[in-house]
């Protein structure tokens, strides 16, 4: 028997069951103090690769490694103890064979103690997915544009922006679900066919740039929070931090160079004689 505390923590069966009920609220963070306050609010954290973009400034998500994805995953559980934390596998550590994802998906497992894992792909990944689900990894898909496979796509484009080119994507959808996902990522496909796919699988979409009939939501939390410098039709930004950010580190700069700082409240006295 195990003398921790019980676990409060979501699971992915229990994101599973909420399939057409409230919706799912999701944000990425990658450390410790924006987990703790995404934690309050969200169901699913999600660690994405695009900790790539944000926190290290390159163009794409494909340089990414599983050691990053793993320490930042590690801090993430660290902040939080609500949500479901759930980790993205990083381009060129799951594409190679049923055996490689499941090596990759059991180190973040057992290096983080997340609850799940995320791989990008639909038919092409279906195989894979069920390899990981029928041996103890919970898998979140990722359908519509996955940005992973941007040097064959070409660009960041919505998808599905007419009728025809929907039949590839409902297979995708079918297929992590029938393969066992227990909820799948919609990003920027066109309003109908988000709504649509929402209709047509049995376990919950969450979109980002899809549709308010999705059963959740996701957005990337500097994007939300006005830090990123250029973010895609699809974010709504809540918040404006950049330029409170910005103001903050003016005035540091403002009194450092004018011995304003430190003051005498911020300074260690000495002790005073007898104590
Ligand atoms: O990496 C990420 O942040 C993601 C979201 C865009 C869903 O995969």
């Amino acid at each position: 028997m195990s003398v921790q505390d019980e676990i409060k923590r979501l699971t992915a069966p229990d994101i599973r069951a909420r399939k057409g009920g409230e919706p799912i609220v999701s944000l990425t963070s990658y450390h410790a103090h924006t987990a703790r306050l995404v934690d309050k609010y969200c169901d699913v954290i999600l660690v994405g690769d695009s900790l790539g973009m944000v926190m290290h400034g390159l163009e794409t998500t494909v340089p990414v490694t599983l050691d990053m994805m793993i320490l930042q995953g590690l801090a993430v559980m660290r902040g939080s103890k609500h949500a479901l934390v759930v980790v993205d596998m990083p381009f060129g550590s799951y594409e190679a064979s049923r055996e490689q994802a499941f090596m990759s998906a059991a180190r973040v497992m057992k290096e983080t103690g997340c609850g799940a894992i995320k791989v990008e792909g639909g038919r092409r990944m279906a195989e894979t997915i069920a390899f990981l689900v029928e041996r103890g990894v919970p898998v979140m898909g990722h359908i519509g544009l996955t940005p992973q496979s941007i040097n064959t796509i070409g660009s960041f484009r919505a998808q599905g922006r007419s009728e025809a080119d929907w039949a590839p994507i409902e297979d995708d959808a079918r297929a992590v679900t029938d393969a066992g996902a227990f909820s799948v990522v919609i990003e920027a496909v066109a309003e109908p066919l988000a709504r649509r796919l929402t209709e047509l699988v049995a376990i919950p979409t969450i979109g980002i740039g899809g549709s308010v009939a999705c059963d959740g939501q996701i957005l990337v939390l500097e994007d939300m929070l006005g830090l990123s410098p250029r973010v895609p039709r699809f974010v709504k930004r809540y918040g404006d931090l950049g330029p409170s950010i910005e103001a903050a580190v003016a005035a540091y700069a403002k009194d450092v160079r004018a011995r304003a700082f430190p003051g005498p409240e911020h300074a260690y006295p000495m002790r005073s004689k007898g104590k």
